[in-house]
């Protein structure tokens, strides 16, 4: 009764930066090949923090530009921003009577994003998984391709779904949805060798775009010389690398930038270590250094012809969008008429 089908999105809140590249993108480009796919520009969550209206337009074509750029390809995938399919927005509100004050409170990254004056974050910031949870239900879709960071957000989703199909099973039943199963529990898809990629100027927190220092992540963007100095740069400790996978436990930089490696090279980390392993950090930096030129400079240099081809980014969104809006609105129909309306 379900086609498999995958959505994802990211915010149009500055760079894409390589840990969206290896704990996203790359799981994003490959499935476009085996399934049914549909890419979002998060532009609703990007505005539960303030954001310059100016920016946020350039930046929502911006983002794209990077997700084409990247490989995502209008032909294979639906590639549109959100605000612009208004079934996102009307599902929340739905799936926010469903889901528990309760369950919202233990989201970590609310507490980690809101920061020390708890009462003084969004609304929005606070909902925001319930809007990420309509993103994805209002697509029926079954797998969601993200970095590990939002695997709680995942099983909210999974929760909620779950509560709606119980709270409203006889309505369900009546119309048409024999199994009483109207939410299909999204599956995370979480996998690879960096599925949660580290700052480089301190292996205990997450690469970020809100990471004030610009030192700590290679954006998409950065030229040859900037991604070969932050690699240069990057934090590590004294002893050589390890010749064996349990010799990175408790060395979180050594673990990082080897298991950067192997997603880039498409290697396994057993290999790399075994190229690497007794030698000097220096000499992997420079290995390491030159295949993420390789990799990513390319990559950087379509996103800037892209960005500079406006028009041509924005009918890939509107296109994009129509398609969407051709999804969500018969099951946005029938959610209506489940819950009454
Ligand atoms: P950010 O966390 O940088 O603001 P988003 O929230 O837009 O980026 O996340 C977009 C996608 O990139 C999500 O699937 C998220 O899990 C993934 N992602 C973000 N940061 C990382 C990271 N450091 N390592 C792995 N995946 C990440
Ligand atoms: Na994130």
């Amino acid at each position: 009764k379900f086609v498999p089908r995958v959505f994802s999105g990211m915010q149009p809140t500055g760079n894409l930066h390589l840990g969206n590249y290896l704990g996203a993108m790359l799981n994003w480009i490959h499935m476009q090949d085996t399934h049914e796919c549909i890419y979002c520009v998060v532009d609703m969550h990007a505005i539960t923090v303030w954001q310059d209206p100016k920016e946020l337009r350039r930046a929502i074509v911006d983002v794209t530009a990077a997700y084409l750029a990247c490989g995502l390809d209008p032909k294979k995938s639906i590639i549109f921003n959100q605000s612009q399919v208004a079934e996102h927005a009307e599902l929340a509100w739905i799936l926010g009577c469903t889901g528990r004050i309760g369950w919202l409170n233990r989201m970590t990254q609310f507490k980690e994003k809101a920061g020390k004056d708890k009462e003084a974050a969004s609304v929005g910031l606070y909902t925001y998984p319930v809007l990420m949870a309509a993103d994805i239900l209002g697509y029926h879709a079954t797998h969601v391709p993200v970095g590990e960071d939002q695997k709680q957000h995942l099983e909210l989703a999974r929760d909620i779904a779950n509560k709606f199909n119980i709270d409203y099973k006889d309505a369900i039943e009546a119309s048409g949805f024999a199994d009483g199963v109207f939410f299909v529990p999204p599956e995370p898809y979480i996998t690879g060798p960096a599925t949660r990629v580290m700052s480089l100027r301190d292996g205990t927190k997450k690469m970020s775009k809100s990471d004030p220092s610009d030192l700590s992540r290679l954006n998409l963007t950065d030229d040859a010389d900037t991604i070969a100095r932050k690699i240069r740069k990057a934090k590590t400790d004294t002893e050589p690398l390890p010749t064996e996978k349990d010799g990175l436990k408790g060395r979180p930089e050594a673990d990082n930038l080897t298991g950067i490696y192997a997603a880039l090279s498409g290697e396994s980390l057993e290999k790399v270590l075994g190229q690497y392993g007794g030698g000097q950090f220096s000499v992997f930096k420079n290995a390491l250094a030159d295949l993420a030129v390789a990799r990513l400079g390319p990559v950087g240099e379509e996103t800037k012809r892209l960005q500079a081809d406006r028009g041509y980014v924005e009918s890939v969104l509107k296109d994009g969008s129509e398609r969407a809006r051709a999804i969500a609105a018969p099951i946005m129909r029938k959610a209506r008429e489940i819950v009454g309306f």
